[in-house]
C-alpha cells in the first residue's frame, strides 16, 4: 500500500516532529489533539523548524509554505481519522490512554487502515489486543528530535502481518529515515539499552558522585556521546523516562530496571525537563 494520507495523533514532542517531516515529505497530514491551543503550539513548533531548515538552506521557503499547507488539524479523534489510511499516535505514555485511543481509532477509521504507535516501550501485541485488526498494528518509533533523527524503529507486535511491516518500512523510507526492524520486547532495543544509561546517570548524580554538568561531560568526552544523559533525559521528558522505566521494570521483572527515586521526585515536583524548562538543567523558555 502506498500511504498518501496519515494521521497524528498527539501534537507534542513527537507528534509535532512526526506531523513535520510526513508534510514536507508531501503527504496530507492531519494532527489531532486535545483542543485548539495544544494544536496552536505545535503548529508554532512545526513553522519555526521549518523556518530553521530555511535559514540552513535546506529547504526553500516556498518549501516551507507547500509544508505547512499540506497539515490540518483536528481536535476530535473521530473527525481526523475518517479518511486516514494510517494512523501513528504519539498521545503521553499512559496504557489506559493508549488503549482509549485505539478502541476509539478500530472502531472510527477506515477498516483497511494500519494503525501505528510512536510509544517507547508499551507491548505493541498488547496495544493491538485492543483492537479487532492486530495484523495492523505496529510500533512506528521514531527518534526525538524527529526532523533530524534517522532511525525508525519498526516494531512488530505478534500478530502485525508482513504487508504491514512492508508498508511501514517503505514510507519510513520515503520519509528520508532508516527503518530498523525489531520483535515486540519491552523497551524494543532502543530503549532496553538508553534508558538504563540514563537511570544509571540518575542515581550517580542522587549519591553525589559527580555534579549533572559532569556525568554529562564524562559522558560526552569520554564515550564520545553527542549529548549526556541527564541532558538527553531532559530532552525526552522526565516523565516519559520514568514511564519507559516502568514498563521495563514490571515487564522484565529486573530490579536493575527500578527508577531512580530522584527521577521520581522530579517528575512529581513537574520538572519535566525541556518542555517545563527545568530538569536536571535549566531552560530559558
Ligand atoms: P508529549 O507530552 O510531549 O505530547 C503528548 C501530546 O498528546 C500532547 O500534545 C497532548 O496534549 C496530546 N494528547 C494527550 N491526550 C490526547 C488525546 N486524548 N487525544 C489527542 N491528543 C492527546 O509526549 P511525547 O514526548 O511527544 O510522547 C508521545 C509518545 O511518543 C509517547 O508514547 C512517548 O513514549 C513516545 N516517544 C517519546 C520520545 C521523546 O523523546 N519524548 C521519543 C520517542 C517516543
Amino acid at each position: 500500500m502506498s500511504v498518501e494520507r496519515i494521521t497524528v495523533i498527539g501534537g507534542g514532542t513527537m507528534g509535532n516532529g512526526i506531523a513535520h517531516v510526513c508534510a514536507q515529505a508531501g503527504l496530507s497530514v492531519t494532527l489531532v489533539d486535545q483542543d485548539q491551543d495544544f494544536l496552536e503550539k505545535a503548529l508554532g513548533t512545526i513553522f519555526k523548524n521549518l523556518d530553521r531548515q530555511v535559514k540552513k538552506e535546506l529547504i526553500s521557503v516556498g518549501e516551507k509554505e507547500e509544508a505547512l499547507g499540506r497539515i490540518i488539524t483536528a481536535t476530535s479523534l473521530e473527525d481526523g481519522i475518517s479518511e486516514a489510511q494510517l494512523v501513528v499516535e504519539a498521545v503521553p505514555e499512559k496504557l489506559e490512554l493508549k488503549e482509549k485511543i485505539f478502541r476509539t481509532l478500530d472502531e472510527e477509521s477506515p477498516k483497511d487502515a494500519i494503525l501505528a504507535s510512536n510509544t517507547s516501550s508499551i507491548s505493541i501485541t498488547e496495544i493491538a489486543a485492543f483492537t479487532n485488526r492486530p495484523e495492523k498494528v505496529i510500533g512506528m518509533h521514531f527518534m526525538n528530535p524527529v526532523p533530524m533523527m534517522k532511525l525508525v524503529e519498526v516494531i512488530r507486535g505478534l500478530a502485525t502481518d508482513d504487508e504491514t511491516t512492508k508498508t511501514v518500512m517503505e514510507l519510513s523510507e520515503f520519509l528520508g529515515k532508516t527503518p530498523v526492524e525489531v520483535n515486540d520486547f519491552p523497551g524494543f532495543v532502543s530503549n532496553r539499552v538508553l534508558l538504563p544509561m540514563i537511570n544509571e546517570a540518575v542515581f550517580a548524580l542522587m549519591e553525589g558522585v559527580a555534579q549533572a554538568e559532569a556525568i554529562d561531560t564524562v559522558m560526552k568526552l569520554g564515550m564520545a556521546h553527542p549529548m549526556g544523559p541527564l541532558a538527553l533525559a531532559d530532552l525526552i521528558g522526565l516523565d516519559t523516562c520514568l514511564s519507559i522505566l516502568e514498563v521495563l521494570h514490571r515487564d522484565i521483572g529486573d530490579d536493575r530496571y527500578r527508577p531512580c527515586p530522584l527521577l521520581r521526585k522530579y517528575v512529581a515536583a513537574g520538572w519535566l525537563g525541556r518542555k517545563s524548562g527545568r530538569g536536571f538543567f535549566s531552560y530559558a523558555r
